[in-house]
């Protein structure tokens, strides 16, 4: 090879190398996604992170993974630091409804796209959302009404097991639930009161129905599985048959629901499916590639009665 055209091959490569190690050209940047997390507090938030997570590494997206432990001030400050590390999109569902309005701001003015996961936030500027994904949990509760009265022939004294204060599945769950239930004169629901969406929560305020209203209460509605799954263990306890004395509609679908239907102590689960892993990166990655996203997403999901559990327990993935 004459001198000339070795200078330039090496040049050439000097060139690259400097570019590569610079991240010039190569391999495409790796999409980098903050995601806070509400907390554990249920099976199906265990399944939601897993879904997530497993997903990211799936796609090769690096993740930054935030547990709030179910208050909204970690989540706060893990949304500013995302912003602080300049990721590329922002995910987060939201522990309670209001009160996000400036850390969005600050993200949009960072221009840090954000997607809401699973739940709402209570905001007239919707400009601070990319798109909202998840459950239609006011439907939820309407299965859930539905259900019950047809169960209880249009008459119970139901005692409500809610989720967490001032969230949106127990903001909606309630609402849809009670639409139902106010064409129905004699259901009734007689106590009413949060569980936090935990089954030790579940089985305090359980025991406390059960201690104020005994054998008056015909139904429970909890706004989750867990909680249902606690206040399972509130009835028997008090002497009582759960699923027969007292008949039990929960949201949720997880195994948990399943085991506790075959074994005749849950009555009917409402599904709310965790699994938005997959639908979550999709709309991270049609962000980046400047792609238009729907406002709302909203997940497809059924109802599952006593009748089929044993049937369906060996399919369910949560
Ligand atoms: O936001 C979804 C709800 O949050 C689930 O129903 C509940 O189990 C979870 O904690």
């Amino acid at each position: 090879m004459k001198r000339g055209k070795l200078y330039f091959a090496v040049a050439t490569v000097c060139c690259l190398v400097i570019l590569l190690s610079l991240g010039v050209v190569g391999a495409a940047k790796k999409i980098v996604v903050g995601f806070s997390q509400v907390g554990a507090e249920s099976a199906w938030r265990t399944a939601n992170t897993e879904s997530i997570i497993s997903e990211a590494k799936k796609r090769g997206i690096e993740l930054k993974f935030s547990d709030a432990q179910q208050k909204q001030e970690n989540q706060i400050k893990a949304i500013r630091s995302f912003i602080a590390q300049k990721v590329d999109v922002i995910g987060f569902s939201p522990v309670v409804e209001t009160g996000w309005e400036p850390v969005l701001r600050e993200a949009k003015r960072a221009k840090i796209p954000v997607i809401l996961s699973d739940r709402a936030v209570d905001s007239k500027d919707t400009s601070l959302w990319v798109t909202f994904m998840g459950s239609d949990f006011v439907e939820e509760g309407r299965r859930a009404g539905k259900w019950l009265a047809e169960k209880m022939k249009g008459k119970a004294n139901i005692v409500e097991l809610q989720g967490t204060v001032g969230s949106a599945p127990a903001i909606d769950r309630k609402e849809g639930f009670e639409e139902i239930i106010k064409s129905y004169p004699n259901m009734k629901v007689i106590k009413s009161q949060s569980g936090d969406f935990t089954r030790s929560k579940g089985k305090e305020v359980m025991e406390a129905f059960l201690k104020a209203e005994g054998k008056n209460i015909d139904a429970l509605f909890a706004h989750n599985d867990d909680m249902a799954i606690g206040a399972i263990q509130a009835i028997e306890e008090y002497g009582l048959k759960p699923g027969k004395d007292i008949i039990i509609v929960s949201i949720d679908a997880v195994r948990g629901a399943f085991e506790a239907m075959i074994e005749g102590k849950l009555n009917c689960t409402v599904e709310c499916s965790p699994l938005l892993g997959p639908q979550f990166f999709d709309a991270v990655e049609a962000i980046m590639a400047k792609k238009p996203l729907p406002k709302r997403i909203v997940t497809k999901e059924g109802i599952f009665p006593q009748e089929v559990a044993k049937e369906v327990l060996p399919t369910r993935k949560y």
